[in-house]
């Protein structure tokens, strides 16, 4: 029996939510599991990139594989250990550029893990074990379900989200350079301690970017995107973050500009108007650092991880 799983890419962060709040993309991978027949066949990992220009090398194809590892932990979870296992990957999420093609391989293999065994595990439990491998549950819950969503992983390792509302009015407009960011590099350079008041600043725009979201706010909105406890200190990794933000302010229709997750893509949420200035700021604001943009218009997935 073989089983594929389709999960979207995602973005985590939304500017002030950091490690909070995230959403998915129709952009994505699948991930096929089948049980082997040959006994003693061990485990095959498959890794097909399906976008041409991506690096697959490096990705490892033993056991140290993500998709392997959360699915270890889920055959650990029922008493067992995966003997015969062919593991399909296919990617069509752009790697490394903080648009969750880690989580989304994750929370495809578990599903599709699941099924195969009989559905041991429920949701609550693919999501734990999920963000126990990928660290960062404001991706593994867009994965999952789909939408744009609050999450939190407690302290018992389980995993708390809701799901929130969208204004289709407001647009997403996702700006990719052609450069990867490993999402460790990217949490190396932020500090361990925050001063209070960034602290409190988040606080608030997290609030406001809750009620924004319930009552349809652009205003309000605007204010919520803003951040100080991540963006500012990946500013060093991201060449024209800080340029891009800044000139993209002064144009009609721009409701705000986040990094998305750990980086490098930027996300610019618009009300529908300045799709070419937005472009055209963003495309001269990277060439002056010498970084090719490529730009994907998509709405919200509003579906999540759908088995084949
Ligand atoms: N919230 C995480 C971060 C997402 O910003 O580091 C990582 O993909």
């Amino acid at each position: 029996m073989k089983v594929s799983v389709k999960t979207p890419a995602t973005i985590a962060n939304l500017g002030c939510g950091f490690d909070s709040f995230g959403l998915a993309l129709p952009l994505y991978n699948v991930v096929s599991v089948e049980e082997t027949v040959l006994p003693g066949s061990g485990i095959e990992i498959n890794i097909i990139n399906e976008k041409n220009n991506e690096d697959i090398s490096d990705i490892p194809t033993d056991k140290n594989n993500i998709v392997y590892k959360a699915i270890e932990l889920l055959y650990n979870f029922i008493g067992q250990i995966p003997n015969e296992l062919k593991i399909t990957i296919k990617t069509q999420i752009p790697i490394s550029r903080g648009l969750g093609s880690s989580a989304s391989v994750i929370v495809g293999g578990l599903i599709a893990a699941n099924e195969l065994l009989g559905r041991p595990a429920d949701e609550k439990v693919l999501m734990s074990i999920a963000t126990e491998i990928e660290g960062h549950p404001d991706n593994i819950t867009p994965a999952f379900v789909g939408g744009i969503n609050l999450s939190s992983w407690e302290e018992d390792g389980s995993v708390i989200y809701r799901k929130l509302p969208w204004n289709d009015e407001w647009k997403l407009m996702v700006c990719v350079p052609d450069y990867e960011l490993n999402t460790e590099i990217s949490r190396s350079v932020l500090p361990k301690e925050v001063p209070m008041k960034d602290a409190i600043f988040n606080l608030k725009r997290s609030a406001m970017f809750v009620d924004a979201l319930y009552n349809k706010d652009e205003e309000l909105l605007k204010l919520s995107l803003k951040d100080k406890l991540h963006q500012p200190y990946r500013e060093k990794l991201v060449p024209g973050l800080a340029e891009i933000m800044n000139n993209l302010k002064h144009i009609n229709g721009v409701v705000g500009t986040v990094l998305c997750g750990a980086g490098p893509s930027i996300l610019v949420i618009y009300n529908g108007i300045g799709v070419s200035e937005i472009k055209e700021t963003v495309t001269n604001t990277w060439n002056y650092f010498n970084v090719k943009s490529n730009f994907l218009n998509l709405p919200i997935e509003k579906e999540g991880a759908v088995i084949l």
